[in-house]
């Protein structure tokens, strides 16, 4: 048996109970290794090769890698996650040359952001050429290209010698992982391998930049924010706008069609968690009022005074960087706590990383219900 099989009891809807109930019947279970990433490189690169997956760090968040020409690794990825087959993956590769192979072109906009951010938290969207599967793009005639700043993606890259696709490396909808023991906590029991590299430096998924078009349109905000997008075109001489994706500037809960991973609820812990405003004081307390019997984990914002008790509190730095480091941890330590309810406090500055910051919380929280 698996050594983790997760419960369908603790999930909300149908369909998402159905998802389960058919992932823990396709995977096998296999005995999951964490490994040094140092030692385990080759054995890593062998596996993904033969069309095997392997976790792995980036800067970002760990990877679920496999090969992105192969079809079958490319089915195990969407199984082991039970990822929605409109979602499409992101392909990684060592530079811009090997990028180039991926694609059918890569515009001027393209190579202006890539020579000045990669590698580096930034996925650049662009027409898929050939050899990637359409199963990575889910269909769709374009792929996402990212070159990650780790060394250890570095090296796995290089020494397996192929663009790797990899989702963040937990079951989807859920929290992504940013060390090797919360990948072991999602996937135990459903892959043989984990390259432990540490925790992640930027600890939220990449920027996911759209630059198919006449100028560049954020799909995913992330590290590499907009103002720095701006800087960098506007230095080359291609001064221009930089879009954010209409879902997320304006209906940031809608569904978006241009990337299906912004859907609705995503990044979510396991318990009920709610995110509320230190603007909005006698709403968050009338709440706590509502709900004083329950075991309550508070996560907030070094400033934030309390003035009930509180079952388990973690704190968060408040500049967005270091925010956005330990911000899953911190949702992961209090998921696992036996809380009854999550109450999150959302960053009310949507500035630099703090834009990337409120995506990721509005997905993982819900409203505090009226
Ligand atoms: O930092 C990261 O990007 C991490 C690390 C492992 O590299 N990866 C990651 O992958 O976050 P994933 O699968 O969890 O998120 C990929 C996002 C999704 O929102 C997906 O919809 C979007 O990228 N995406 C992928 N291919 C796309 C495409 N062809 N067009 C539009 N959006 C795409
Ligand atoms: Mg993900």
């Amino acid at each position: 048996m698996a050594d983790t099989i997760l419960s369908a009891g603790n999930v909300e809807s149908a369909a998402a109970r159905r998802a389960l109930k058919n992932l823990n019947k396709r995977i096998v279970a296999v005995r999951t290794r964490i490994e040094p990433a140092d030692s385990a490189l080759p054995e890593a690169a062998e596996l993904i090769r033969s069309g095997e997956l392997v976790a792995f760090p980036t800067e970002t968040v760990y990877g679920l890698g496999g090969d992105a020409g192969n079809p079958v690794a490319i089915k195990r990825i969407y199984d082991v996650k039970g990822r929605p087959a409109n979602n499409p993956l992101i392909v990684h590769v060592p530079d811009i040359a090997a990028a180039q192979e991926c694609c059918v072109a890569f515009p001027a906009l393209a190579m202006v952001l890539a020579k000045t951010f990669w590698p580096g938290p930034l996925t650049l969207v662009l027409q898929r050429g050939d050899h990637i599967c359409p199963a990575v793009s889910a269909g769709k005639d374009t792929v996402a290209m990212r070159c990650p700043n780790h060394p250890v993606a570095q090296a796995l890259l290089r020494s397996c010698g192929r663009p790797i696709a990899a989702p963040s490396a937990n079951t989807s909808g859920h929290t992504s992982p940013t060390t090797a023991q919360h990948v072991y906590d999602e996937l135990a029991g459903r892959i043989g391998l984990i390259l432990n590299g540490g925790p992640c430096a930027v600890g939220l998924e990449s920027t996911v930049v759209d630059a198919t078009g006449m100028y560049p349109v954020i799909l995913r905000p992330g590290a590499v924010t907009p103002a720095m997008l701006g800087q960098c075109l506007a230095g080359a001489g291609m001064a221009m706008e930089v879009g954010i994706s209409p879902a997320l500037a304006e209906n940031p809960g809608s569904d978006n069609l241009k990337s299906p991973g912004l859907l609705e609820s995503h990044y979510a812990p396991r318990t009920e968690a709610y995110r509320f405003y230190a603007s909005d004081l006698r709403g968050f307390n009338e709440y706590l009022r509502r709900i004083s019997n329950k075991r309550i984990g508070l996560l907030c914002f070094e400033d934030f005074a309390v003035g009930a008790p509180i079952w388990q509190n973690r704190i968060l730095p408040s500049s967005a960087e270091a925010c956005a480091t330990v911000l899953y941890s911190a949702l992961r330590e209090l998921d696992a706590m036996q809380c009854d309810v999550l109450l999150v406090q959302f960053p009310e500055n949507a500035d630099g990383v703090w834009l990337a910051i409120q995506d990721r919380l509005r997905r993982a929280t819900k409203e505090l219900p009226p």
